[in-house]
């Protein structure tokens, strides 16, 4: 484990982008978690390379130093050849890497586009792109054969040159078993301390998505209460 941990947070607009960026964030993530927290959408596999890119732009404009990850959408990397092309329209819009989801089934997509200079995060454990194949957001490596699965899926990505690891809603201990396995930085969500850094959702970090709460996240902000009071407020007074 590094001594130094990674705080990452998702920004999906320019004003998140400069907030984040000014309380000093080490990475931006557009997530393709903005197809929910954003536009709506019930999961992530509707949201488009497009919208993927008018994101990334805007994030690009709110960030002067801080490196922008943005994820290839669904669909968008089912082979080598399409993840490249989408890959260098992240990066023409402002990305400087890219995280797709999957560990040893895309080796050849991340070596591939590390060969082509795009810098790749891997995304292994809960990949929300699969949710509906998977009919729900579970916990992996609760079983012997999930977690040497991870395991493997984690030394592939970093042999096929992937510069970090995401892992999502993993048993803590087998975040902790994959970290001291690999020598790339992994980035946990809802996967335990024991990762070299860690991701939310930044909705979900302030409170301004109440309609649903991952439940290992402990909001540090009430936004969406403050929003209503504020529009309350202005609705009182014009009504007066
Ligand atoms: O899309 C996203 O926001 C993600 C999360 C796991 C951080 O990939």
């Amino acid at each position: 484990m590094r001594d130094e941990k990674i705080a990452v947070l998702t920004a999906y607009d320019y004003p998140m982008a400069r907030l984040l960026e000014e309380a000093g964030i080490d990475l931006l993530l557009v997530g393709d978690s903005l197809g929910m927290v954003v536009l709506g959408y019930p999961n992530t596999t509707h949201v488009t390379m497009d919208e993927m890119i008018h994101h990334t732009r805007a994030v690009a404009r709110g960030s002067t130093h801080t490196p922008v990850l943005a994820d290839l959408p669904f669909a968008s990397y089912d082979d080598p050849e399409s993840a490249l092309a989408n890959a260098r329209r992240l990066i023409e819009a402002g990305a400087h890497a890219v995280k797709l989801e999957g560990g040893a089934s895309h080796v050849s997509q991340i070596a591939g586009l590390v060969a082509a200079g795009i810098p790749t995060m891997a995304h292994i454990g809960m990949m929300p792109q699969r949710v509906l194949v998977e009919g729900g957001y579970r916990m992996k490596g609760k079983t012997a054969d999930e977690a040497e699965k991870l395991l493997a899926d984690a030394a592939a990505v970093e042999r096929a040159g992937a510069f970090a690891l995401l892992l999502e809603l993993v048993v803590p201990e087998v975040a902790g078993r994959i970290t001291a396995s690999i020598s790339i930085p992994t980035i946990g969500i809802g996967s335990g301390p024991q990762c070299d850094g860690q991701v939310l959702v930044t909705h979900d970090l302030i409170g301004s998505f109440p309609w649903f709460t991952p439940k290992f996240v402990s909001p540090k902000a009430t936004v969406a209460a403050a929003i209503r009071a504020a529009a309350g407020e202005f609705i009182r007074e014009t009504k007066l």
